[in-house]
């Protein structure tokens, strides 16, 4: 599975990205917002920082702007994927995308039929978000599974990516349901390094050490 980072910070992106285990990054325009940096300077940046995809969202309401804004993101840069909210509208733009070869990424998706339409469009990338659908008392991760058997069923290539992650057990859930991509906060991405466990062993490890005859080893 695929781990992308949910933000627009590019010292979360650097550091995230120097770890070695980053493969792509999702913003936003809360995420965009939340930098204080002009949209075009910042995603260039980004767009620079990693190799992997960029998930960059449109903001118009109808098919033409939205087909529009996608083919100047899509200029921007060759790791960008469009991010185009799941409307009819959306999606008549998806499926026009999706024939000039610009990647796209169905975002605010909350059921597995939205997941449907959004594969017979040709989108590149599906984005559940589960965190949101576990805050109104439906199961996130059900939605997940349900679209991955739907894919599975009829062969789409569409790839999901478990999107409004809350906690590493989202991330373990994503990897069992056999999602393609998981997107998270940089802190989510940071849990994933700890346990407990591995803490105290190292700290042991270490102090034995010290009573190791001590040669040219280290
Ligand atoms: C994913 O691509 C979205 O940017 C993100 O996960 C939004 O979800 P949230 O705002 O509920 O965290």
């Amino acid at each position: 599975m695929k781990l992308f980072i949910d933000t627009a910070h590019l010292e979360e992106i650097r550091e995230a990205n120097a770890w070695g285990i980053l493969d792509g990054v999702t913003t936003n325009p809360t995420h965009v917002s939340k930098t204080g940096r002009p949209a075009k300077e910042l995603y260039e940046e980004i767009c620079r920082t990693v190799d992997g995809p960029v998930s960059l969202e449109t903001i118009a309401v109808d098919a033409e702007g939205i087909v529009e804004e996608a083919r100047r993101l899509a200029a921007m840069a060759d790791n960008v994927v469009v991010k185009v909210p799941i409307m009819r509208e959306g999606l008549k733009a998806v499926k026009r995308l999706a024939a000039e070869g610009v990647k796209t990424n169905v975002t605010v998706t909350f059921s597995p039929l939205q997941a449907l339409l959004a594969a017979k469009c040709g989108a590149t990338y599906v984005s559940p978000f589960v965190g949101r659908l576990d805050a109104v008392g439906q199961v996130g991760m059900d939605v997940v599974r349900q679209i991955r058997t739907i894919y599975g069923n009829y062969g789409f290539s569409t790839q999901i990516i478990v999107a409004a992650v809350r906690h590493p057990i989202h991330v373990l859930e994503a990897a069992l349901a056999g999602a393609d991509v998981c997107t998270m906060f940089f802190d989510v991405m940071k849990q994933l390094y700890e346990h407990p466990l591995t803490d105290v062993a190292v700290k042991l490890f270490l102090e034995d050490w010290k009573r190791v005859p001590q040669d040219k080893l280290t």
